[in-house]
């Protein structure tokens, strides 16, 4: 498994709840990531190893530094320990930047595109929006940002300066459930709240052409406000392939319903270079029946959730139960996630 051995090399406090970490490799070598991905920690805690993931908040070619940004989860084991223990110096080993809520730019296109996001939600969608303002000036950048008053905003001084650099390019709009200053209205998004705001800002038609720039939404924040989030754009008549979302919160799967032959199967696998071997058996998952064997596969949600374990299927058949980030186009080319993946015939699989 490709492990990167990382330190912490400045702790800012963005607010109460949240710290922001400038992380380098230990041996002073660069860590090569997309804006938008994240990092899947392997904290060792109260004698076990357990895996949070943390998306990156710096965008590569923007800023010098890598950097995460951890909010306290309420009663959250980890978050807490973070929070409260690390410090300048502190080591961590983390799995490879992995994660496909990323954007690929081109600066001679002319998008608008929409954030939508929510506490710590933001978090990624910064990463993004950096890289685009930097990437594609033709492009418009609309920002939704949901927080419950002035003081919970992350990263407030960075995207003031952003608004100010990118003042015709972006536009930013902060909405606080429970403002401090009374001038500022009380704003919580909801359905109706949501399109009003969608529609005020789309964008308009191209000068000397009667059709818009494609319009783009990426959310990321709590699992409410995701599903009202996809709801109402899916109502309002915007296509699955303009929605894009990264998911915070990992779900409890039910146990898998699928129909397949119980019959033992082969696996043919090669990962780093290395082939493997292996059998699995319905209900095991291809990556669980590795891990039991000590093949150290990448993963992290196993839930079918943040795609740390896509690999190709090169021959055979693999049915997923789940499956929220590939895409259409990335199954069609075989991609597959091993961690909810099973394997209907002897397969061959590759990472
Ligand atoms: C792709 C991704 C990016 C994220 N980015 C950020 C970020 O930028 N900032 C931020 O503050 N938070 C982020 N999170 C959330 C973060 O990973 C933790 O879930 C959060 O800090 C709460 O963890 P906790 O241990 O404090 O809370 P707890 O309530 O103790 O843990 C939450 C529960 O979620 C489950 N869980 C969460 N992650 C995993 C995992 N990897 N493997 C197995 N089980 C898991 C566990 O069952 C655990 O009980 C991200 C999550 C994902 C999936
Ligand atoms: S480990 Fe997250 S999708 Fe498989």
């Amino acid at each position: 498994m490709e492990l990167l051995d990382l330190i912490v090399t400045e702790v800012i406090p963005e607010t109460r709840e949240a710290n922001t970490y400038v992380l380098q490799c230990a041996d002073g070598t660069p860590v090569p990531y997309e804006a938008g991905q994240f990092l899947t920690l392997l904290i060792p805690f109260n004698g076990h190893e357990v895996r949070r993931s943390y998306s990156m908040g710096s965008a590569p070619g923007v800023d010098v530094r890598l950097y995460i940004t951890v909010k306290r989860k309420e009663n959250g084991e980890i978050s807490r320990y973070i929070l409260e223990h690390w410090q300048v110096g502190t080591k961590v080993r983390s799995l490879a930047p992995s994660g496909r809520f990323t954007v690929e730019t081109n600066p001679k296109q002319s998008r608008h595109y929409f954030f939508l996001s929510a506490g710590s939600g933001i978090v990624p969608v910064f990463s993004l929006i950096k890289k685009i303002l930097t990437e594609e000036p033709a492009s418009h950048v609309t920002m939704l940002y949901q927080n419950h008053d002035e003081t919970t905003i992350i990263y407030h001084r960075e995207l003031e300066a952003l608004e100010k650099k990118h003042a015709t390019q972006f536009t930013r709009v902060d909405l606080l459930s429970h403002p401090m200053l009374h001038e500022m209205p009380s704003r919580r998004m909801n359905n109706g709240l949501l399109e009003q705001l969608v529609g005020a800002h789309e964008p308009k038609p191209f000068q000397h052409r009667n059709e818009k720039p494609p319009t783009l939404f990426y959310t990321c924040g709590p699992p409410s406000f995701m599903r009202m989030v996809q709801f109402t754009l899916r109502v309002m008549g915007y296509a699955e392939e303009q929605l894009f979302r990264e998911h915070f919160t990992i779900p409890v799967l039910p146990p898998p319903t699928l129909v397949i032959d119980p019959s033992p199967k082969k696996v043919q696998l090669t990962y780093n270079n290395k082939q493997y071997e292996y059998e699995v058996t319905y209900p095991t998952t291809i990556l669980q029946a590795a891990l039991n064997l000590h093949i150290e596969l990448p993963y992290s949600c196993k839930a079918g959730r943040c795609a740390t374990c896509t690999a190709k299927c090169k021959s055979g058949e693999v049915k997923m139960s789940n499956n929220e980030v590939l895409t259409d186009k990335d199954l069609g080319q075989g991609l597959i996630l091993t961690c909810v993946g099973f394997a209907a015939t002897d397969v061959s699989i590759e990472f």
